[in-house]
């Protein structure tokens, strides 16, 4: 049934230099200011010819692996001048004088040309700082290492206050407002986000090694103690009674048709967030668990999963109770080649993580996961059955881990052959045809995460 591994390695490796072009056209393209990234060419039905900072951010990542991973000289310098516009674009923005309630380091879209957006829209949104932090630190790190210094303190990171540099201003506001309720990175709901807290942690905890590196240790401090307290407000998104990870609480406003709690957010925020700490990485037992809930859930909400389609795999949607159809909220929501992807990846990081420590630690939170791989074994005494590698069993999950991360991509080729290996925002769950935003920006920083995950 399944795809096999050497059809996805032939579709990966037709993919990726495709994703990567489509990725590069929507940044600075015509129209737009230069290091503005747009979340689709698309400028109506829907309107996305706008940069978004969370989209931006994930974007910038990506072209960061580009830089880090260039081929030759050339190609490092064209990549070193696309992040430089970036940089610039973005120090932009946070150096716009707010209007009212619009505007400040929450905003999360703007217009082309750089300017506030000011029409009515879900603001603020405090995930997109701790993401631009997050990309923009690993390219902190990598300048260093590079001995590139002077580049670093002039326009990334530098020991000042008030801050003057991207990632400093951004950590700024990180650790000042992480415990501000806001809108989720669906611009839905307001409330305390599981995606948004786990990227403030991570953005918290790189750049405190960052500050550190650069002699910061007061501000080092501060944004580790800060991480710290956010580890503990993530511990309450975790339901006991109901197996899975919460992805709002304290909700103040915003929609109200969302009651499940499920919601694929959670999964993005154990990739995005990963600190290879055990704090909800993709292996930790309760991400596993809530994988496993959404999957079955979108497997029988959406008839294009069901097996009589013919399609491999399965497609995943953002949460059940979805109406947004890429067009507007009146209709039913849809499978998302991002999130898709998504799934690929944490299957993927997970079956590393497990093959690295040598053990598949199965316990009563991550068993669903497991039984739905082919696991029927039992928990002993302990509540707890360790797989240990070198047995058949811990190969034959290994296998069955990364045969479900294939499905899912061979899902997002399937649903991609009439279009050249463009992708809009969403797949129809009944016709299976692709709909919304065309080449959503996103999508192609997705595909390259997930890409990247499978070798590594
Ligand atoms: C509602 C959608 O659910 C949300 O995700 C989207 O960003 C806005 N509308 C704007 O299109
Ligand atoms: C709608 C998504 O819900 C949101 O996360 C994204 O930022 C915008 N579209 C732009 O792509």
């Amino acid at each position: 049934m399944g795809a096999t591994r050497q059809a996805i390695d032939a579709w990966t490796m037709a993919e990726e230099p495709l994703a990567t072009q489509y990725l590069l056209a929507n940044i600075s393209p015509v129209g737009a200011a230069k290091g503005a990234v747009v979340a689709s060419p698309s400028t109506n039905s829907p309107n996305y010819f706008y940069h978004w900072v969370r989209d931006a951010s994930m974007v910038s990542s990506a072209v960061v692996d580009l830089y880090q991973n260039a081929p030759n000289a050339v190609a490092k310098k064209t990549y070193g001048d696309i992040l430089n516009d970036l940089i610039d674009f973005s120090r932009g923005l946070q150096a716009l004088p707010p209007q009212g309630n619009i505007g400040g380091l929450g905003e999360p879209k703007y217009l082309v040309t750089g300017q506030l957006f000011t029409g009515s829209w879900g603001r603020p949104q405090n995930d997109g700082p701790a993401l631009r932090a997050m990309a923009f630190t690993r390219l902190a790190n990598l300048l260093l290492d590079e001995g590139q210094g002077d580049l670093v303190t002039q326009k990334l990171y530098r020991a000042e206050m008030p801050a003057t540099t991207l990632i400093k201003e951004d950590l700024e506001y990180v650790a000042h407002h992480w415990s501000d309720t806001c809108f989720d990175l669906w611009e839905e709901n307001h409330g305390h986000h599981f995606f948004t807290q786990m990227v403030q942690r991570k953005a918290l905890l790189t750049g405190a090694a960052l500050a550190n590196r650069l002699n910061d240790s007061g501000a080092a401090n501060f944004y580790s103690q800060q991480a710290a307290a956010l580890e503990t407000a993530l511990e309450r998104y975790w339901s006991p009674t109901d197996n899975f990870v919460y992805v709002t609480l304290d909700e103040d406003g915003g929609i109200s048709y969302k009651t499940s709690h499920l919601d694929s957010a959670v999964v993005l925020g154990a990739l995005w967030g990963d600190n290879a700490d055990g704090v909800f990485t993709p292996d930790d037992p309760r991400i596993l668990a809530t994988a496993a809930r959404l999957e079955q859930t979108f497997s029988s909400l959406y008839s294009v999963n069901s097996t009589s389609s013919g399609a491999p795999g399965i497609l995943i949607g953002r949460y059940p109770e979805d109406r947004y159809d890429g067009y507007g909220t009146s209709s039913l929501g849809n499978g998302w080649p991002l999130i898709t992807a998504a799934y690929a990846e944490l299957y993927e990081r997970a079956a590393t993580r497990f093959e690295v420590a040598g053990v598949i630690p199965i316990t009563s939170v991550s068993a669903p996961f497991f039984s739905r791989l082919g696991w029927s074994g039992r928990l002993g005494a302990t509540g707890k059955a360790d797989i240990v590698a070198g047995t058949r069993e811990f190969s034959h999950l290994i296998v069955a881990m990364r045969s479900k991360a294939d499905d899912f991509l061979a899902r997002i080729e399937y649903d991609g052959q009439s279009s050249q290996g463009h992708y809009s925002e969403e797949v129809n769950r009944s016709t299976g045809k692709q709909q919304g935003a065309i080449d959503l920006t996103w999508n192609y920083a997705a595909f390259l995460s997930a890409f990247k995950a499978r070798v590594n």
